[in-house]
């Protein structure tokens, strides 16, 4: 029994911001944005716009591809570090807003492999024949948590959402064939929000030191990444018996391009099999991956038992790496 995703939807908020909107924030350049990062402009949620409103436009999108009605979903796992509020979870508010009463609801905070982690999470339960109908998201709404004072930060991120649904198929050719998750919590100081939580409540200090919004120390973050990254592909490679000559597509969360073409280049993959997006959202966080895999999808690039390596990481750190077959 495999996982097999039956439809994917996303959304974009409607407001762009451009590398030169940015330069009249901070002392930047259009320029140094896209030859460090490669990113051109990204999206911004409206101000009455939260996580699970953009979340429910890629749920409505993906549902209505997959043909599933949704109040037949089980199980909703998002992977999100913008809730909504603290709590409840983002998505028991979608489950809501679906008028689903049925499915059990939960996010996962893994940052920018929420969305990989909450596949995995749901895979595990498609396998074991406890769920059949399983919708997961990425989304977040990271714009909301940036200091828009801080130029190391606030060119990078954009807000976003994106879902899959996922049935069991018989067919042992087509799913997820394995994902790898990998947590190294040693290095959570490199990227984080250190403001909000139990540890540092909110209060006027808070606010004051600019402990609420996300701290990241870009270069140790660049590093990790780019080791982590092809480690775990690796990984996710010789767990199938693969090499990185029978990767058909790569998607991969879209961090930083120059992240991507190191690991590409590592892996000896060319990056022409690399959906890119992320010119026009910036990095969207736990939503890019499901956003990525529904622009490719949607643009016609997957045959069915197309093999497409995914990998993703983000704060925690938190990482993982795997091969689907379409
Ligand atoms: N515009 C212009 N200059 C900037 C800048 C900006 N937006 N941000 C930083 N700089 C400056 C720095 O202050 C520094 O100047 P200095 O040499 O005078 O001190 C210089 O550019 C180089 O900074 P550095 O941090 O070394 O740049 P970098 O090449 O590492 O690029 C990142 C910075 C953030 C683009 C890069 O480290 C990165 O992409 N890291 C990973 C981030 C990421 O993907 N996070 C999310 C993971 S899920």
């Amino acid at each position: 029994m495999r996982s097999l995703i039956v439809g994917t939807g996303s959304y974009s908020p409607a407001k762009v911001v451009t590398n030169a909107d940015l330069e009249k924030l901070v002392d930047t350049t259009d320029q140094w944005i896209v030859e460090r990062t490669g990113i051109r402009e990204r999206h911004i949620a409206a101000p009455e716009e939260a996580t699970s409103d953009l979340a429910l436009h890629a749920a409505r999108k993906a549902l209505d591809q997959a043909g599933l009605d949704p109040k037949d979903v089980e199980m909703i796992a998002m992977g999100t570090v913008t809730a909504d509020m603290p709590w409840p979870a983002a998505a028991a508010v979608l489950q809501g807003r679906l008028g689903n009463k049925k499915a059990f609801a939960f996010d996962v905070s893994a940052a920018c492999a929420g969305s990989l982690y909450s596949l995995s999470i749901a895979d595990q339960f498609i396998r074991s024949g406890r769920v059949k109908n399983a919708l997961v998201l990425g989304a977040d709404t990271l714009t909301r948590i940036t200091d828009w004072t801080d130029r190391n930060t606030c060119i990078l991120f954009g807000d976003g959402a994106g879902a899959m649904v996922l049935r069991p198929t018989d067919d042992d050719r087509r799913g997820v064939q394995s994902l790898h998750l990998h947590t190294d919590g040693a290095l959570w100081p490199i990227l984080h929000m250190p403001g909000g939580g139990s540890r540092n409540p909110i209060s006027q200090k808070v606010v004051d030191e600019k402990s609420h919004y996300v701290k990241m120390n870009g270069r140790e973050v660049y590093k990790v990444a780019v080791r982590a990254l092809e480690e775990s592909c690796r990984e996710a490679l010789g767990a199938n018996g693969m090499t990185p000559g029978d990767v058909d597509f790569v998607i991969a969360h879209q961090a930083n391009k120059r992240i991507l073409d190191s690991t590409l280049e590592r892996l000896g993959i060319p990056a022409s099999k690399c959906w890119m997006n992320l010119e026009k959202y910036g990095n969207t966080s736990a939503a890019s991956v499901p956003t990525t895999l529904d622009e490719a999808a949607r643009a016609g690039w997957f045959t069915p038992g197309c093999s497409i390596l995914v990998m993703a990481i983000g704060g925690g750190m938190a990482w993982g790496a795997g091969i689907i077959r379409w």
